[in-house]
């Protein structure tokens, strides 16, 4: 078992500013990083995200904003930079393709797959989708419309170079039908498709050139002068150009890629295939070991319409965070929709949780339990007592969670994670109402109170413990009220919103 754990989000392109479908990958790979860093130590995680920079519409975007292109990049950049910091986003590091490890490392893995002879120049007639800089062959397209994203398509004709993805089609089949490599592609339905995909398609060797004529701002092609590397195979590179480097002898090292690490890579259902079928088929090329696992999750939603800059239905993340509160806007991500599947976005949809789990869940049990310890003992947690069944069956469910959260997040499954730390929320709360623990000091049953109130207290910091990956402000929150035998007792943590009509 590997005892360490590198994890990646996609480098966003930095056309337009991020919206709440790259905040929610970002907060996904943070708790996953924050989980892991508790568990293996905080020197055996490495969390990356960063910026994919070059490309037509980049430079588009940069003429339009009267910029030349790197400054037009290195604005974008800080803003995406700026935005992981305000919701708490703790990458290790941060990887733009304009940076020179990147450019460097690119370069030198066309030079080494370009002598290997799995590039070769061509000529390339066929269709183009500049939006999502995407070729489609004349055989996946039935109009000329793009299939994705249903823009029109460009008719190009043009010299350029190729990779032979064709060459390694049965080989990654393969490796994906290998029973050891049964959780490489998740969730199952994901690999189902590109199976599918793979077994129902012949693979056509991928177009990796633009020629500078057409497009300038891109990483020179080491072996042509005439072109530059189209942006997918610049950009898969992040993964590797952040965390090593190749020696003489064309061998890639780094510690964070390496037998003794889980390497995970999150991305969007959107970018699956170059994921899963570019992506493996260079590292094969390359001679570099795959990736544990690529988890492709859902999308949201708005009213059926994915969300996106190209529809123009985006929400600004950093506008939810101010507004709920930035643990809020995460537990609404991470708790209304299973981690695979789509989801609707909704204001609404984030202030039931809120009133519900957040405020009168969660809040009022930590906010009950702190006001009997002051009431009942002057705001020191009481030593001694002895604990009821109901008590017992509390204890048994602490004991079982870090049990719980350690199954569901080896299975990215953040909601059921959640879901097992508010039974423990709701048993708690229950037993406060069964014990009436104000009949208990009425009737001078200290010694059953003393055990009542200190189970809460346990229970309160297990939960704390363990929401902190999902919500870290929250359970520092918990963990500072809790204090060292003396609570420090603040305001209810989510007061509820009152909805106006
Ligand atoms: O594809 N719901 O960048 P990109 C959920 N630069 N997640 C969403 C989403 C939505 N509605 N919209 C976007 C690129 N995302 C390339 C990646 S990686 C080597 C290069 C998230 O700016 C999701 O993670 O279009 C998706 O895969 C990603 O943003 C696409 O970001
Ligand atoms: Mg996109």
């Amino acid at each position: 078992m590997p005892n360490k754990f590198y994890i990646t989000t996609p480098i966003y392109y930095v056309n337009a500013p991020a919206h709440i479908g790259h905040s929610y990958t970002n907060i996904a790979a943070d708790t996953l990083a924050r989980y892991n860093r508790n568990l293996l130590g905080k020197e055996n995680v490495w969390f990356l995200t960063g910026t994919d920079e070059h490309g037509q519409k980049i430079k588009k975007a940069a003429d339009q904003a009267k910029l030349s292109p790197i400054e037009f990049v290195d604005q974008a950049a800080m803003q995406f930079r700026d935005l992981w910091s305000k919701l708490a986003i703790s990458n290790d590091d941060f990887i733009r393709t304009t940076q020179s490890r990147h450019i460097k490392c690119v370069q030198k893995a066309l030079s080494i797959v370009y002598e290997k002879g799995d590039i070769y120049e061509d000529k390339y007639e066929g269709w183009y989708c500049t939006p999502c800089e995407t070729f489609w062959p004349k055989t996946q397209t039935t109009d000329n419309f793009c299939p994705d994203c249903k823009r029109p398509l460009e008719n190009i004709s043009e010299t350029n170079f190729f990779f032979k993805l064709s060459k390694y089609q049965d080989w990654l089949v393969k490796y994906i039908k290998d029973p050891a490599h049964i959780s490489y592609i998740q969730p199952a339905s994901r690999r189902n498709e590109v199976l599918s995909f793979l077994e129902n398609n012949k693979l056509e060797d991928l177009c990796i050139s633009r020629p500078i004529e057409r497009l300038s701002w891109g990483i020179p092609l080491p072996f042509s002068c005439k072109h530059v590397t189209y942006v997918w195979f610049d950009a898969l590179i992040n993964y590797i150009s952040a965390v090593g480097e190749f020696d003489d002898k064309n061998i890639y090292h780094s510690v964070w890629w390496d037998k003794e690490v889980k390497v995970t890579h999150l991305v969007g259902k959107d970018i699956l295939r170059h994921h899963a079928i570019y992506w493996p088929i260079m590292l094969e090329a390359l001679g570099i070991r795959q990736p544990d696992t690529i988890f492709a999750h859902g999308w949201w939603m708005i009213n059926e319409d994915k969300m996106s800059k190209s529809r123009g239905n985006v929400v600004n993340p950093l506008e939810m965070a101010e507004k709920y509160g930035l643990d809020a806007y995460r537990y609404f991500l991470l708790r209304d929709v299973p981690f695979g599947l789509d989801g609707n976005f909704s204001e609404e949809g984030i202030i039931k949780r809120f009133n519900g789990d957040l405020a009168n869940d969660l809040g009022n049990l930590i906010y009950r339990t702190l006001t009997m310890i002051e009431k009942y003992y002057s705001g020191i947690v009481p030593g001694g007592g002895s604990l009821d069944n109901s008590g017992w069956d509390i204890k048994e469910k602490i004991g079982a969670l870090p049990i719980e959260l350690n199954d569901s997040m080896g299975t990215f499954n953040f909601s059921l994670a959640l879901e097992y730390i508010w039974d423990l929320v709701n048993m708690t709360n229950k037993y406060v109402e069964e014990t009436k623990p104000w009949n208990l000091a009425k009737e001078g049953k200290d010694e059953q109170l003393k055990a009542f109130i200190r189970l809460l207290v346990e229970a309160i910091r297990v939960v704390g413990q363990q929401i902190a990956p999902f919500m870290p402000k929250t359970a520092e929150s918990i963990i500072l009220q809790l204090g060292n035998a003396k609570i420090n007792k603040t305001n209810p943590l989510f007061p509820r919103i009152e909805i106006k009509n």
